[in-house]
């Protein structure tokens, strides 16, 4: 070893060694708006020691993330991968977990020449082994508190079981239902979508201070990772992985502020899009990966590819292995997941000069900072603590937060009369209850998709949860028929024990592989028969009683267009997939121990082919108009939906009054607004206060409507409160024609109210010049 390397080995060893004992960095606090210790001089420090031992070969490990299988049967990674971390050939891996598999490939690590330990990345999405709502039912708790609290009890859970990094959360904002990886995001709109993609940063990482401090972070917090860069929710035809067409201004407008948010609450690492916009996919994008991320907004952590996504820069048609390895480099692609381009090209494109060293060495530098981050070159087995993989996990506490989270989630489309009372509550004096459907007896698509290490055997059904509420009662279960298919056998004993039981639940919906990645749907009706089933019930339930209540239950990972239902059903209850809880949750609601607050993350159609809808749409010049035929509708629907975001009721009922907000104003003012929000029925509920604005006119078209602020509340019977919100300059901020973020004067009506429909109205004017929120961002290219 040469005298330098000698020198930077030293380096890095004191560094190494002292990490506990230095004070914070004085620029830590000024740290660009990633997790502080990823970007502070001494973790630069640390790599830059590192990287002059380093080899070529070394370097190209440390970007190179393999793919294992903890928790299948067989090895977790084949015989070569075990040979290949010995070598430092290997930086990471995903789909490794468990404080055996992590400590027995860590040491592998340690015996490599640098000793550089693993990083053990998992999609880690809406739990572990507690899981919680998949996060498109987390958006409708409304409640960025929950959505916090269950990224936290993942990361405690998974952290324990030696996973450092989770590819969680997704920030696409999906306006195609089609689209299966809806149900992995927050919906259709920027601004929950921000709000929830902050929250679960913060639950992931902790609170900033875990990653934020000199000393290594606590050892339950994980990187967490905004994903997919950018774009991805815009897919053609609502079909997975495929082209992007958006304007510049819309991409700007609606795709990226979830992932600003993300970035801003201090995420640090993201994962690059499958995707292309306007011709160049995400990972060879220069202008995204680079300009965007790390110019404008300043970004220092690691940018991942997805799975294979660099090697499909081959099929998108931009090159051979080393070229598109080369551009995916350049464009900053730092980790290259489960393909190899980057080990078996790179070394051959730097030695003859077509790419940077300086590329390469900033992307390991990026990583190693990440390593350091984690306290992992303090103690490289310092998540792998099997004492703690015990404790933590599916402990009581958890199951308790994951049962609120998914009470909260639920929403109610419809309770009409059974009789003389409302279909929903339903009473607890039942003595027999009909429980119908091919999801009621289903744990394992309760737990939803991406169910980290969660098992159907800890997860109550929504069957199991209706009979442990009612433990007296004779609960019968028929399947009826499957989720997807036409055979329609089950139907007559389904007649049969609707016609039998007091009451009716009818489980119907989506199986939890029919959402999700490459799961999109061209129809997002009901699948197989079981509109069929739900005819067949209810006339049987109807003919035996008329009053008989019979409740239909949704489970699904998008929102379905269920007009019969919607017209039909006595109550309409949409419950998503709700995780370990679902059944006790759902048995919360329908028998009335909590009101269902929960309101929709996305517009719901009545048919496919309203597809795409959403209700932040521009106005058009012939905005629908029932008396005039020359305007934009259908002439076989309706234009509008079957229920509209933010839409839910309630047990009870609200009223809104006294919209404030100052009639005047100047152009860069913060404006408080307020509202009175009232429960007006018998017993306590929930409702999500919703403020909606329009900019009246500005100099590029802007929607109808957007929202703005959000607050969830608990209202008594009877009970007033004034809910206040603060509408920034940001909030009323858009890009204009040259692409710079602004505010412009006019006037701008506010809507607040229980849903994106609401119709009590204020207007402010807004005087004096144009305000630059922004300045423009970096020309696409
Ligand atoms: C592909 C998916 O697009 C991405 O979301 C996920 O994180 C990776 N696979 C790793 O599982």
């Amino acid at each position: 070893m040469g005298s330098a390397r000698r020198v930077a080995l030293a380096v890095w060893l004191a560094a190494a060694a002292t990490a506990h004992a230095q004070p914070p960095a004085a620029s830590a606090t000024a740290a660009p708006p990633t997790a502080a210790r990823l970007t502070s001089p001494r973790a630069q420090r640390v790599a830059d020691s590192l990287l002059a031992l380093m080899t070529l070969e070394e370097k190209l490990g440390q970007l190179t993330m393999f793919p294992g299988a903890s928790g299948q049967t067989g090895p977790a990674v084949p015989p070569a991968a075990d040979s290949a971390v010995r070598a430092g050939a290997i930086g990471s891996f995903l789909s490794i977990y468990s404080v055996r598999d992590t400590r027995r490939l860590q040491a592998l690590a340690l015996q490599s020449r640098l000793k550089i330990p693993l990083l053990f990345a998992f999609d880690v999405i809406h739990g572990w082994r507690t899981v919680f709502p998949v996060p498109l039912a987390m958006a409708a708790t409304f409640d960025s508190a929950a959505a916090a609290r269950a990224a936290r009890v993942a990361a405690v859970e998974a952290s324990a079981a030696g996973v450092h990094w989770t590819f969680a959360p997704m920030v696409d904002v999906a306006r195609d239902p089609r689209w299966g990886r809806i149900v992995e995001g927050a919906g259709e709109d920027p601004f929950l979508g921000s709000v929830m993609a902050a929250a679960q940063v913060r639950g992931f990482q902790g609170e900033s201070a875990q990653l934020a401090g000199a000393a290594p972070p606590r050892t339950d917090v994980m990187l967490a990772t905004p994903k997919h860069f950018a774009g991805y929710g815009g897919a053609e035809g609502g079909r997975d992985y495929n082209t992007v067409e958006l304007t510049e201004r819309t991409l700007w407008d609606v795709y990226m502020p979830p992932f600003e948010a993300a970035i801003r609450a201090g995420a640090g690492t993201i994962m690059a899009a499958f995707n292309e916009i306007g011709g160049t996919p995400a990972h060879a994008s220069r202008w995204l990966l680079h300009d965007v991320l790390r110019d404008r907004w300043r970004f220092g952590g690691v940018v991942v590819s997805d799975w294979t996504g660099v090697a499909e820069l081959i099929p998108h048609g931009l090159g051979d292995s080393a070229t598109v390895a080369a551009r995916a480099i350049r464009a900053g692609v730092d980790v290259e997941m489960s393909s190899t381009l980057y080990r078996n090209t790179l070394a051959a494109e730097v030695r003859a000069g077509r790419v940077p060293q300086a590329a390469v060495d900033s992307a390991v530098a990026r990583v190693l900072r990440a390593k350091h981050a984690l306290g992992l070159f303090d103690d490289p087995y310092r998540y792998s603590d099997s004492a703690r993989e015990q404790r933590v996990l599916l402990t009581p506490e958890h199951r308790r937060a994951a049962r609120e989270t998914a009470r909260k989630a639920i929403v109610l489309l419809e309770n009409r009369p059974s009789g003389d009372a409302p279909t929903l509550p339903l009473r607890k004096t039942l003595r027999t209850l009909a429980v119908i459907g091919p999801l009621a007896d289903d744990p394992k698509s309760a737990l939803g998709n991406w169910w980290g290490a969660g098992r159907a055997e800890d997860v109550v059904s929504p069957l199991a949860g209706l009979r442990r509420a009612l433990p007296n009662a004779r609960v019968t279960h028929a399947r009826g028929v499957p989720a997807d298919t036409v055979d329609t056998t089950g139907i007559a004993a389904a007649r049969a024990a609707a016609r039998d039981a007091e009451a009716v639940v009818l489980v119907l919906g989506e199986r939890q592989d029919m959402s999700a990645e490459a799961s999109s749907r061209a129809s997002i009706e009901l699948p197989g028969a079981q509109l069929q089933l739900a005819r067949a019930v209810l006339a049987a339930a109807r003919a035996a009683d008329p009053r008989k209540p019979v409740v239909a239950v949704l489970l699904n990972g998008r929102p379905l267009a269920t007009p019969w239902l919607s017209d039909s059903a006595p109550a309409l209850v949409e419950s998503w997939f709700l995780g370990v809880e679902h059944g006790n949750a759902l048995a919360d609601v329908l028998f009335g121990d909590a009101d269902p607050g929960g309101r929709l993350p996305v517009t719901v159609p009545r048919a496919t082919g309203q597809v795409p809808l959403y209700y932040n749409h521009k106005r058009t010049g012939r905005p629908a108009d029932a008396n005039n035929h020359y305007t934009s509708k259908y002439i076989d629907l309706p234009w509008t939906p079957l229920y509209p975001f933010g839409y839910g009721r309630s047990y009870t009922t609200f009223s809104y009054a006294n919209l404030r907000a100052p009639a005047e104003g100047r152009v860069g003012d913060s404006l408080v607004v307020s509202v009175d929000v009232a429960n007006t029925g018998p017993r306590a509920g929930d409702d999500v206060v919703q403020l909606y604005v329009r900019d009246d006119a500005g100099s590029v078209t802007r929607p109808v409507r957007e929202l703005k602020g959000f607050q969830r509340v608990t209202l008594g019977p009877g009970e007033r409160r004034t809910v206040s919100f603060t509408l920034r300059p940001e909030h009323l901020a858009f890009h204009a024609l040259d692409m710079r973020k602004v505010v412009e004067p006019g006037t701008f009506t506010l809507w607040a109210g229980g849903s994106s429909a609401a119709t009590l109205e204020a207007r402010v004017r807004l005087a004096g010049d144009t305000l630059v929120v922004a300045p423009a961002p970096p020309p696409y290219r």
